[in-house]
């Protein structure tokens, strides 16, 4: 089959459903790649780009897959071949005149916002993966916007201190610009109405602000894994902690959503007359609705005090290089499960509920809205899915009760073969079992980044070979002195090599 890539045609819009490396990955596949002229331009991927990496240029409208960011325009949809597939950001929610247009061509039409939010189709989470690059944008344009450092500074013409920035929902927007805020080093505080997301709050650098008690589930509604409408109790803590925060800081990123529901003010125009001159807002929930009163989605407005709101409704587009990079990966993963047999050849699995939630229309009949997914916060087991993409997963980790059952039995093993030893070498194994209790103990309380320059470290155990190297020159014997000339030499590369290793690693880790 052939897949096109389609130029967008959204005014300011300058991200591409394909890059160069994909374009790659969807060969390996089995599809031909034909892209629009200039589709990758805005985003840094000029044609020549395009060819060097085996697509061609020209008409991608007819082609049998068809895949954009934003929805095409009617007149490019009159020209989609019968039976095309067309996959991109539809909004079937927002857009019920699309999906009616839709479905009276003979077409099959997929929405990746539509993708249900489980473990399982995690690598085709579109709306993730722009959230997260939003987030971060978020704080960069407050940075451009905010007269001062984020970081406090010491210097001979006087002390900086840091900026204050508070972040309300702390999801994978609200995350994102945690962890950027606090890498340019300022105090970042967060609030969100799900109390698990602390951990990841502090994780990233920033304070939990807690508002209230969790409120508890119904019974007969168990977690669904995203946040449910506030009760006017939690609303008026809420809005009593956002009135003393709004105060203090100088910068308010706000991201709070529940799916489906306007966004919830969480600002008033009151709160934000008390903040200082020169103050940001960037409310991130702008095209549904605004967290902030004020707020004009897509513009940049001054209030009467001298603070800034941000409306942008484009954030992850103004990163159009790395949100190509990462919406062509979610479409090749999406892409990959279609294709089965990695033949070039897409399937529509209407058995896989991912595949069913994302569909519109398929072959001209109408099968939007999707039945509802049930999704658990518990996390699901992930399913085997071989991705072309790379993707850095975390090391399993055995069940923590196996884990104890595999530690006694080796304890009892060990202690086993100290008892029938001979009593010389019992001593050796005792000293042997002590160690492995202290060092299980010290390095599991390292945290795991830090366990690289940990084991390079301990390359000083070689300064045995050292001391017992230096003791053996004294024999007299020049093959003797020759042979332990060359254990000291190599003995001390290994020392001296892990230190430098474990200075530059820490280096990593301390703050300049
Ligand atoms: P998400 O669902 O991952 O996170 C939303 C968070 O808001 C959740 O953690 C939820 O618990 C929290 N929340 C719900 N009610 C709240 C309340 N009353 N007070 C405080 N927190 C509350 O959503 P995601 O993906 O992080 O997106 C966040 C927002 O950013 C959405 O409105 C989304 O449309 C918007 N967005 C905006 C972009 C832009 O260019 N402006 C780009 C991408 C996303």
């Amino acid at each position: 089959m052939i897949v096109g890539v389609l130029q967008e045609e959204a005014p300011g819009e300058r991200r591409v459903a394909v890059t160069p490396e994909t374009v790659t990955q969807l060969q390996k596949l089995g599809y031909e790649v034909v892209v629009e002229s200039g589709a990758g331009a805005g985003a840094g991927f000029p044609d020549d780009r395009y060819e060097a990496a085996g697509a061609a240029i020209g008409d991608a409208v007819a082609a049998d897959v068809v895949l954009g960011v934003g929805p095409p325009s009617p007149e490019r949809l009159d020209a989609l071949r019968p039976g095309a597939t067309l996959i991109g950001l539809l909004s079937p929610r927002f857009s019920p005149d699309l999906v009616e247009d839709l479905a009276e061509r003979p077409i099959t039409a997929l929405s990746l916002d539509a993708v249900p939010r489980i473990s399982r189709a995690q690598s085709f989470d579109v709306l993730s993966s722009m959230a997260n690059i939003a987030g971060y944008r978020a704080v960069i344009e407050a940075a451009h916007e905010f007269g001062r450092f984020f970081t406090g500074q010491v210097t001979a013409a006087g002390k900086v201190p840091p900026a204050k920035v508070l972040v309300a929902g702390a999801g994978v927007a609200g995350l994102a610009a945690i962890g950027a805020a606090a890498s340019l080093g300022a105090i970042v505080r967060a609030t969100d109405p799900r109390p698990e997301v602390a951990d990841q709050v502090r994780s990233l650098g920033g304070d939990y602000l807690a508002v209230a008690e969790p409120e508890p589930e119904p019974d007969d509604a168990p977690g669904t894994g995203y946040a449910k409408e506030m009760s006017d109790d939690y609303n008026v803590r809420a809005a009593a902690l956002y009135a003393e925060q709004c105060r203090d800081v100088d910068i308010v990123v706000t991201t709070a959503l529940i799916p489906g529901r306007p966004a919830p003010k969480l600002i008033t125009a009151e709160m934000v007359a008390t903040m200082r001159p020169g103050s940001v807002i960037v409310d991130m929930a702008a095209a549904n609705g605004g967290n902030v009163e004020g707020t004009v989605p897509g513009e940049r407005v001054v209030t009467g005090n001298g603070v800034i709101i941000l409306g942008y409704t484009d954030l992850a587009g103004r990163l159009p290089a790395q949100a190509s990079q990462l919406y062509g990966t979610n479409l090749v993963n999406l892409i990959q499960l279609m294709t089965p047999q990695r033949d070039g050849q897409l399937v529509l699995n209407f058995d896989d509920v991912v595949q069913r939630s994302m569909t519109i229309v398929r072959e001209g009949e109408l099968t939007w809205p999707p039945p509802p997914v049930p999704v658990s916060a518990a996390p699901v087991a992930a399913q085997p899915v071989e991705r072309v993409a790379e993707v850095d997963d975390p090391p399993r980790r055995a069940n923590p009760v196996l884990r104890r059952i595999g530690a006694a039995v080796a304890a009892a093993g060990v202690f086993g073969l100290i008892a029938v030893s001979p009593a010389a070498l019992q001593v050796h194994l005792t000293v042997f079992a002590l160690a492995i209790v202290i060092g299980y103990y010290v390095i599991g309380n390292v945290h795991h980044a830090l366990h690289t320059p940990l084991m390079s470290v301990t390359n000083a155990i070689s300064g045995i070979i050292v001391v017992g190297a230096l003791v053996q020159m004294g024999t007299g014997s020049a093959a003797i002195t020759a042979l332990s000339l060359a254990a000291i030499l190599l003995a001390s590369i290994n020392v001296f090599g892990g230190f430098a290793v474990t200075r530059r690693m820490l280096a990593m880790f301390i703050r300049s």
